[in-house]
């Protein structure tokens, strides 16, 4: 006789909802851009016609991410000095710099940071023009915030956040991307549902071999370099592997002594500047018998992955698309290895007695 035990929460499919937000992104992206057009116009065009001095983004985890690809484009871009401040800077240690001249922009899909929260406030006080880009209008970020930006990824139901993420990435980019690179926004959508049709089936090969491995690496470098990181943080939050997300270049000096066998690599890249150096990285890997692969538009490729990323996407833009089969490759490894990447470790469970 075969006993069934089930919990409300286990009817569900693992990694549904986390799949589905995966999808809905190209749409979202594309009411973003015309529903939130006016709104982000309008911002940009304040910011650029008349430059702070300084931009210091303060944001969290996957957030963080975001605002390290913004920082890259307001230095290139706008031509002036941006970081990522640190919240501790004030909850822990009191710090209360000078901020005159400078934008502070605080990125957070959900906007109710306590930590994110006092950081503004002294960044006001401090004499800072304050912005909030955020899922959430009615959080206390927005509240104190001189503008928001609503990113209308809609509500993320997901532990792991895959379209508040790419709404972030979009925002900034119309923010404080070039003329050229603003041109080329409206494509998305499109290359983004090309994007997902293409890599779904290779990502599922990719899953099925890593999901044994119990480190996984991702490397990339300059813009990509968000990539990297968000694409380590999806996998630890919904496969519980320990990856790491570095740039190619601090990998390729020192920690690339833990590169082995037993380590599989994922580098992001395609043609543009940083292809050389993650070209050598992968020579580099091969050599060792390192399982390595690439997500890109196959100017540099690895093991298995064939191009999952259309040509002649600027590398601003790239971070936009390059992170969905990432996200995809998270959810897969994660039900490949037993867990619901949709809820918490856990709380959701199947339990089948025979
Ligand atoms: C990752 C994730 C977290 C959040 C971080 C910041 O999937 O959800 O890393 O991004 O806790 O949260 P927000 O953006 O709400 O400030």
């Amino acid at each position: 006789m075969t006993v069934e035990v089930t919990t409300p929460a286990a009817v569900a499919v693992p990694g549904a909802r986390m799949r589905r937000e995966i999808a809905e992104q190209p749409a979202k992206w594309h009411d973003a851009l015309t529903r939130g057009g006016e709104e982000l116009r309008a911002v940009r065009a304040r910011i650029w016609n008349r430059p702070p001095k300084a931009v210091l983004f303060v944001a969290r985890g996957t957030s963080d991410h975001a605002a390290l690809y913004a920082n890259y484009l307001v230095q290139t871009a706008l031509g002036v000095p941006a970081a990522s401040a640190s919240p501790s800077v004030v909850t822990l240690y009191g710090g209360a710099p000078d901020l005159r001249d400078v934008l502070v922009v605080a990125v957070s899909q959900s906007g109710g940071s306590p930590d994110l929260v006092a950081f503004l406030e002294m960044a006001r006080a401090q004499g800072a023009a304050t912005l909030t880009l955020t899922n959430d209008t009615d959080s206390a970020l927005a509240r104190i915030s001189d503008e928001t930006i609503d990113i209308l990824a809609g509500r993320e139901t997901a532990v792991a956040a895959t379209k508040s993420y790419t709404g972030e990435l979009l925002a900034l980019a119309a923010l404080f991307a070039g003329e050229e690179t603003l041109a080329q926004l409206p494509a998305l959508p499109e290359l983004g549902e090309k994007v997902l049709a293409v890599a779904t089936g290779p990502v599922e090969e990719l899953a099925a071999r890593y999901r044994y491995a119990d480190r996984i690496m991702t490397a990339a470098r300059g813009y990509s370099s968000a990539t990297a990181r968000e694409a380590a943080l999806k996998l630890v939050e919904t496969s519980y592997v320990s990856a790491h997300g570095m740039s190619s270049a601090d990998l390729l000096h020192g920690p690339v002594a833990l590169l082995d066998q037993s380590v599989p690599l994922l580098c992001f890249t395609s043609a543009g500047p940083d292809a050389r150096e993650i070209a050598q990285l992968v020579d580099l890997a091969g050599e060792r018998g390192v399982d390595v692969d690439v997500i890109g538009d196959g100017t540099v490729t690895g093991r298995t992955l064939p191009a999952v990323l259309p040509r002649d996407v600027s590398p601003e833009l790239r971070p936009v698309l390059e992170i969905l089969p990432a996200q995809l490759l998270a959810a897969e490894v994660a039900v490949a290895r037993g867990y619901d990447p949709d809820a918490p470790r856990g709380l959701s469970k199947v339990t089948r007695t025979y």
